[in-house]
């Protein structure tokens, strides 16, 4: 007859005593296996008397729940053990260089992000942000493009599935759904730019379908078309590292912004080349305004005593002006050869002080 209690310290003993998940699974397999240990205690039950059965059987189950337990809790320990030493043994410094063949560059459109946030922080605004999927109401309706309204049909729209109370999200076709979240979030004064990913049914050499803006929007008692004006000389200078640039303010049509204006920056194209500060062509970079009273209105702000100017213009086309990339289209493609080519050095962050793209 098998000594029960000698049988668990053997079967405990070789639990705690295995090294690695390996050993422990062939001790789980000898005591708890088909063949094992414990399945031969049990198998002796059908010679016993219904009364030696009921006491023995409650016996044998409660050494195979213990074993169970016991090989539970030393797989956890070894596999915390193998992790801490994965951890220590993979330990990687980051600061060493990676080998030029691995070293990333850093993408245009983040480079460009990043001066673009230098320059506007430099100027006292904060950062908002906003979700790539957006309501229909914060995309359209609280900027004052009801369901009917034809300016829809401009935003080549990619809408996602019919929710259960019906509403409809979308991919949001611009950053101004960031202008209605910070102004139902927080009182005025406001100075926020909104920079991101943005999306419209879109594809050529200067659309694309996933493409990037940066939202700029004011809200105080004394805003007007000056600051605003003022505003984008500013950025421009800064951000194209010219000491002057002639903006063009062109009369313009957007449902949020009343007076409303296309934003044009001079610049040169003759040459093949695109020089900005200089010649007599224009380049269109955004759209921009005073923020519509009804926009304010529902928003939660009041238009009798708060006015606003707000404006949206390309990150892409930005970055395209600057560095002069011809196409919008490999922005997005993953081209090793293209990033290398266009792709700034990691590390070097803008800043006013520093040099904006060094
Ligand atoms: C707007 O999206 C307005 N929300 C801008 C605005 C904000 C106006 C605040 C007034 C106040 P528009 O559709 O013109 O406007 O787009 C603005 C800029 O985004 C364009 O000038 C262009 O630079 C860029 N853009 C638009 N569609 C694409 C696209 N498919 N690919 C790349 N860039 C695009």
């Amino acid at each position: 007859m098998t000594d029960i209690a000698q049988l668990e310290r053997d079967l405990l003993a070789a639990v705690n005593e295995a090294a690695n998940e390996r050993a422990l699974d062939d001790v789980r397999v000898s005591a708890l296996g088909k063949k094992g240990a414990v399945a031969e205690l049990l198998k002796t039950l059908g010679a016993m008397n219904p009364d030696e059965r009921k006491a023995k059987g409650a016996s044998f189950n409660a050494l195979r729940d213990r074993v169970a337990d016991a090989i539970a809790a030393r797989k956890t320990e070894l596999e915390q053990g193998s992790l801490d030493a994965r951890l220590s043994s993979e330990r990687v410094d980051v600061s060493l260089p990676a080998p030029e063949p691995l070293r990333g560059t850093v993408h245009p459109v983040s480079q460009v992000t990043d001066e673009i946030t230098a320059i506007f922080a430099d100027l006292g605004f904060a950062v908002a942000e906003g979700p790539d999927i957006e309501s229909d109401d914060y995309n359209f309706t609280k900027l004052n493009i009801p369901p009917e309204h034809p300016a829809r049909q401009m935003h080549d729209t990619f809408y996602l599935k019919p929710q259960g109370d019906g509403s409809r999200p979308l991919l949001r076709t611009h950053t101004s759904p960031v202008q209605v979240r910070t102004m139902l979030a927080q009182k005025p004064p406001i100075r926020i730019i909104a920079p991101g990913r943005t999306y419209r049914h879109d594809s050529d050499a200067t659309h694309s379908p996933m493409f990037h803006q940066v939202e700029a929007l004011v809200i105080d008692e004394e805003t007007h078309l000056g600051h605003l004006k003022w505003l984008i000389e500013e950025f421009c200078k800064a951000f194209f590292e010219v000491s002057s640039v002639a903006i063009r303010l062109r009369p313009s049509y957007f449902p949020f912004t009343e007076p409303s204006m296309e934003v044009d920056v001079q610049c040169d194209r003759s040459g093949g080349t695109l020089k900005i500060g200089e010649g007599k062509d224009w380049l269109e970079i955004g759209g921009s305004g005073m923020v519509h009273p009804r926009v304010l209105e529902m928003c939660g702000i009041d238009p009798a005593r708060y006015q606003g100017f707000a404006f949206g213009f390309g990150i892409d086309r930005l970055a395209m002006l600057k560095y002069g990339i011809p196409d919008i289209r490999p922005f997005f493609e993953s081209d090793l050869r293209w990033l290398k080519h266009y792709g700034f050095v990691p590390l070097d962050i803008p800043t006013l002080d520093g040099g904006i793209s060094r």
